[in-house]
C-alpha cells in the first residue's frame, strides 16, 4: 500500500507534505501515444439498433469537423480506422462549472500543462503552467458556464494565457448557465465539473442535447442522482454519444493491465479486498459578511453532503471505483460502519464528517474493507490491496502470488488527467464511444450506502439505498437563508 499515489491520485490535498510531489504530476510530461485498444471500458454498444445511431452521432461530430467544413465528404476520412485520425476531427468544448478542476480539465482536453494550487484556504486552482501551450490544435474552447461570475473571470483569464478568447456573449453565470451553454449547437463536448449535486441534472440535459461528456467524480449526493445519471447514460447508448468520467485510475496502463491479470485468476478466487484515502484536511471557504448561507454553502460545497456527498463519496469514490472494477460488480450491502466527526468540528466544517469506516459484502462472500479520513498529523494511505486464495496484489502495479514470480508493471504513464479526454475523443472519432456511465453511477452509489450505513449506524442493502427516495439540497435555487444542516447522529439518523 503506498502512503501516496502519485500519478493517480485526486487533486485535493492529502497533507501539505504532498503537494510538491503532487506538482510534479501536472508539470507538462511528454504523453505516452494514445491507445487505441480502449478494451476496458464499460461499453456495452454492440448491438445492431445501436451502431445507427453511434453511426449518425460520429458523423455529427465528423461533420462539425475542420476538415468536413473544408467540404471533405466525413466517408472518405479515415476516423474511423485511427485514434490518430480520430484525434483529426474538431471538438467544440463547452465547460460547465469553471473552478479549480473545470479549468484543469480544461487544460487537460487541450494538452497545455496545468499548475494546480491546494490551498490551506481560498479556492482550489488549477492555472496554466509556466511556458504551457495547447498541444491539440484541433479543441476549440466555444463557451464557459458557472455560477458565479468571478470564478468563470478567472478561468477565463487562464485561457487568455493561451491565446484563447471566450467571447462575453458564449459567458453564461447563474443557475440556468449550463442551459444556454447546452443550447448551443456547435458545441460537441461538454465538461461538466460543478459541485457533484448539479451533475445528474446536467448530465441528463447535456445528453438530451446530444452532446458528448466528460464527467467530473462523483457523479451525485443521494439515490435519485444516481438513478438519474444510469438513465442519462442508457440515452447516451442509445443516441450513440459517449460518456467519460473523472476516474482517472481507468486510464492508467498499470491498473488496466494489473486488474485485468486478477480477473483472469492471477490471484485465484478473491476472498478480500481493502480501500483507503486517509489523507489530510482540504481547504475551507470562509463565510463573507456579503454572503447569503446558501451562496456560502455553494462556495464553500465540499462541507456539505447536499452539495458534496460528504469525502466517502467526493474522494474516496477513486478507491471504491477501483473495488468495484477489480471485483466485477458492486457491493450488496454494506454490513457495518462507524465513523465521526472528531477533529474539524467548526462551522466553517459544514455538517459533514472527518473519518469514516465501512465493511461491505460483494457476491460470492467476499468482505470489502473501506476506509477515508481528511484529519491532519495522521498517517495517510492511499491506495488499494486484494487477498486471493494464490496470492495479492495492489490492484495497480504489483502481485504477489504464493508460488511462483511476482508481477511488476514497469513504464511511464502518461497524465491521466489527460488520457481520459483522449480516449474518449478518440473513441467518438472510432464510432464506439466510450460509455462510463453505469460504472461511475454504482461507484458513487457504494460511497453513499456506505455514508448512510455510517450516518445512520445500521446495516443497509443495495437494493434499499438505491431505491431511496431522499432528495437532497433545496427544492429552488435561490440566494438566501439556508442553515446548516444538523451533523447526521448514528442511531438516530434514518436512511430515506
Ligand atoms: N478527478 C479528480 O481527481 C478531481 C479532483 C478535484 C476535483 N474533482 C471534482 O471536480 C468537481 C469540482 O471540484 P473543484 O475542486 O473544481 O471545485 P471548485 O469549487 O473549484 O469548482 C466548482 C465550480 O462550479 C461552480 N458551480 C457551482 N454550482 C454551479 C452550478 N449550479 N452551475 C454552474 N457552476 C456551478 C462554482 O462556482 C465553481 O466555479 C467536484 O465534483 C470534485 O469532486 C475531481
Amino acid at each position: 500500500m503506498s502512503s501516496c499515489a502519485f500519478g493517480m491520485c485526486d487533486r485535493q490535498a492529502i497533507g501539505a507534505s504532498h503537494y510538491p510531489s503532487i506538482l510534479l504530476l501536472h508539470s507538462a510530461r511528454v504523453m505516452s501515444l494514445l491507445d487505441t485498444n480502449i478494451i476496458w471500458c464499460t461499453n456495452t454498444m454492440n448491438t445492431k439498433s445501436n451502431k445507427s445511431n453511434r453511426d449518425q452521432s460520429r458523423r455529427q461530430f465528423i461533420k462539425n469537423s475542420s476538415l468536413a467544413a473544408a467540404g471533405m465528404a466525413a466517408i472518405q476520412l479515415p476516423f474511423a480506422s485511427t485514434a490518430q485520425a480520430a484525434s483529426e476531427a474538431e471538438i467544440h468544448i463547452g465547460l460547465v462549472g469553471c473552478g479549480g478542476r473545470g479549468t484543469g480539465a480544461l487544460m487537460d482536453a487541450l494538452g497545455a500543462a496545468t499548475k494546480v494550487i491546494y490551498p490551506q484556504s481560498g479556492y482550489h486552482t488549477e492555472n496554466v503552467a509556466e511556458g504551457a501551450k495547447v498541444e491539440k490544435q484541433n479543441i476549440k474552447v466555444v463557451a464557459l458556464a458557472d455560477l458565479f461570475e468571478d470564478r468563470l473571470e478567472n478561468c477565463r483569464k487562464q485561457l487568455k494565457k493561451l491565446g484563447i478568447d471566450v467571447p462575453k456573449q458564449n459567458c453564461f453565470t447563474g443557475f440556468d448557465a449550463y442551459k444556454h451553454l447546452l443550447a448551443i449547437p456547435k458545441i460537441n463536448y461538454v465538461i461538466l465539473a460543478t459541485p457533484p449535486h448539479f451533475r445528474p441534472e446536467q448530465l441528463k440535459v447535456a445528453i438530451e442535447a446530444g452532446k458528448n461528456v466528460f464527467i467530473e467524480k462523483p457523479v451525485a449526493v443521494d439515490a435519485p442522482g444516481v438513478r438519474t445519471v444510469i438513465e442519462a447514460g442508457k440515452l447516451a447508448e442509445k443516441k450513440g454519444l459517449g460518456i467519460a468520467a473523472g476516474t482517472q485510475r481507468r486510464h492508467m496502463a498499470c491498473y488496466r493491465e494489473a486488474i485485468k491479470r486478477i480477473q483472469d485468476g492471477a490471484i485465484g478466487r478473491i476472498i478480500t479486498a481493502k480501500c483507503y484515502w486517509n489523507g489530510g484536511e482540504i481547504w475551507v471557504i470562509k463565510k463573507k459578511p456579503e454572503w447569503s448561507d446558501l451562496e456560502w454553502q455553494l462556495r464553500n460545497w465540499n462541507y456539505f453532503t447536499w452539495l458534496g456527498g460528504d469525502h466517502i463519496v467526493e474522494q474516496h469514490v477513486h478507491n471504491l471505483d477501483i473495488m468495484n472494477w477489480v471485483l466485477g460488480t458492486h457491493p450488496i450491502k454494506a454490513v457495518s460502519g462507524l465513523g465521526g466527526r472528531q477533529v474539524r468540528t467548526n462551522p466553517e466544517h459544514g455538517h459533514i464528517f472527518d473519518h469514516f469506516a465501512v465493511e461491505y459484502e460483494y457476491p460470492g462472500g467476499v468482505w470489502m474493507f473501506s476506509q477515508s479520513r481528511q484529519i491532519n498529523g495522521c498517517q495517510n494511505i492511499v491506495g488499494e490491496e486484494i487477498v486471493g486464495t494464490k496470492g495479492k496484489s495492489n490492484c495497480r502495479d504489483r502481485i504477489v502470488p504464493l508460488e511462483g514470480q511476482k508481477w511488476r508493471h514497469r513504464g511511464k504513464e502518461g497524465s491521466p488527467y489527460r488520457l481520459e479526454h483522449e480516449h474518449l475523443i478518440a473513441s467518438i472519432g472510432k464510432g464506439t464511444p466510450i460509455n462510463e456511465a453505469q460504472a461511475i453511477a454504482e461507484s458513487t452509489m457504494t460511497g453513499i450506502m456506505g455514508r448512510e450505513a455510517v450516518y445512520s449506524g445500521r446495516a443497509l442493502t443495495w437494493d434499499a439505498a438505491i431505491n431511496a427516495t431522499h432528495r437532497r439540497g433545496p427544492e429552488k435555487y435561490e440566494f438566501g437563508d439556508y442553515p446548516t444542516p444538523p451533523v447526521p447522529m448514528p442511531g438516530k439518523y434514518r436512511t430515506g
